[in-house]
């Protein structure tokens, strides 16, 4: 049996996740990605050097499975088929136990849901076991998310939460962006500079909410004197259902995972 972690898929999340293994040490010759599309074989070559890239999938020990969902299941067969003993899927939508009935007993299915700031190595990733999972097979999952960012552990039941907040989350933040520009744009910034502003005030905004102590309530009052610029401005936007906006969103996003996952 060969050795070393597989991946089925080296598209935008399974390259991300490869890169980061990568930086955090594993050693690039343990690591094989199977891609179909060759124009994707030849700049995986590029990105991650001494990675093996290929177009049909071969023995291994371990595997993660990052195509798209509706290949989820087949990847899942394959790998457990050529001799993985878990595997981990991180398919949108696709359960922990049909991926499990996949690969059948002779090895274990990690399902997760990472986000796309794993492409800079800033992920929050979601994963939960199937029944056949030991610990063990939770913390190599864990391992294998850890290198493009943080990782909480939830119950299968709660993957639909996970995916309408921190699975679709980057999409909200980026409208919040483009509403920003756009808003500066009117008040008469020039749209690059307004760009610019918006840009780095996500990220030190971010930054300032990971690193702090403080919850985002007092991140948020500390900026909020009486009767100032910013109390306005909350004001406004708490008048215009900012909130409700946020839940409504957050809970249609659920509905539509649970349709999709069905
Ligand atoms: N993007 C996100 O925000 C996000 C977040 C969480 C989870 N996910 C999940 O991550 C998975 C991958 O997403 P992605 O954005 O990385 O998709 P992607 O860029 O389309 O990557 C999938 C890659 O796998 C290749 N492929 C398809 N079938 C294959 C097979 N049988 N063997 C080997 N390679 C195969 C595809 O090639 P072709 O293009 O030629 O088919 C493509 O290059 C999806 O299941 C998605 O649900 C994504």
């Amino acid at each position: 049996m060969g050795e070393g972690i597989q991946f089925i898929g080296g598209g935008n999340m399974g390259a991300a996740i490869v890169a980061g293994l990568v930086r955090a040490g594993w050693e690039p010759g343990s690591i094989t990605v199977v891609e179909t599309s060759h124009d994707r074989r030849t700049a995986l070559a590029a990105l991650v050097p001494g990675v093996t890239v290929v177009d049909a999938p071969r023995a291994c020990t371990s595997g993660v499975v990052a195509v798209k969902p509706g290949g989820a299941l087949d990847a899942c067969r394959a790998l457990a088929g050529l001799g993985a003993t878990r595997v981990l899927s991180i398919a949108a939508g696709i359960g922990a136990g049909a991926l499990q009935d996949a690969a059948g007993p002779s090895c274990a299915v990690v399902r997760a849901m990472p986000n796309t700031p794993a492409l800079v190595g800033e992920a929050v990733s979601a994963i939960t076991g199937s029944v056949r999972c030991a610990p063990e097979d939770l913390d190599w999952a864990e391992a294998v998310l850890g290198a493009v960012g943080t990782v909480v552990r939830v119950p299968e039941q709660l993957m639909d939460a996970v995916t309408a907040v921190s699975g679709s989350g980057p999409a909200y933040v980026f409208l919040l962006a483009e509403a920003l520009v756009a808003a500066g744009t009117e008040q008469g910034l020039d749209p690059r500079d307004a760009d610019e502003l918006v840009r780095q005030l996500l990220v030190g905004a971010a930054r300032l909410l990971r690193d702090s102590p403080d919850g985002p309530e007092v991140l948020r009052a500390r900026v909020t004197s009486p009767n100032g610029v910013t109390e306005r401005a909350i004001a406004a936007l708490e008048a215009a259902g900012f909130r409700d906006a946020v839940r409504s969103a957050v809970a249609a996003a659920v509905r539509r995972s649970e349709e999709l996952g069905k």
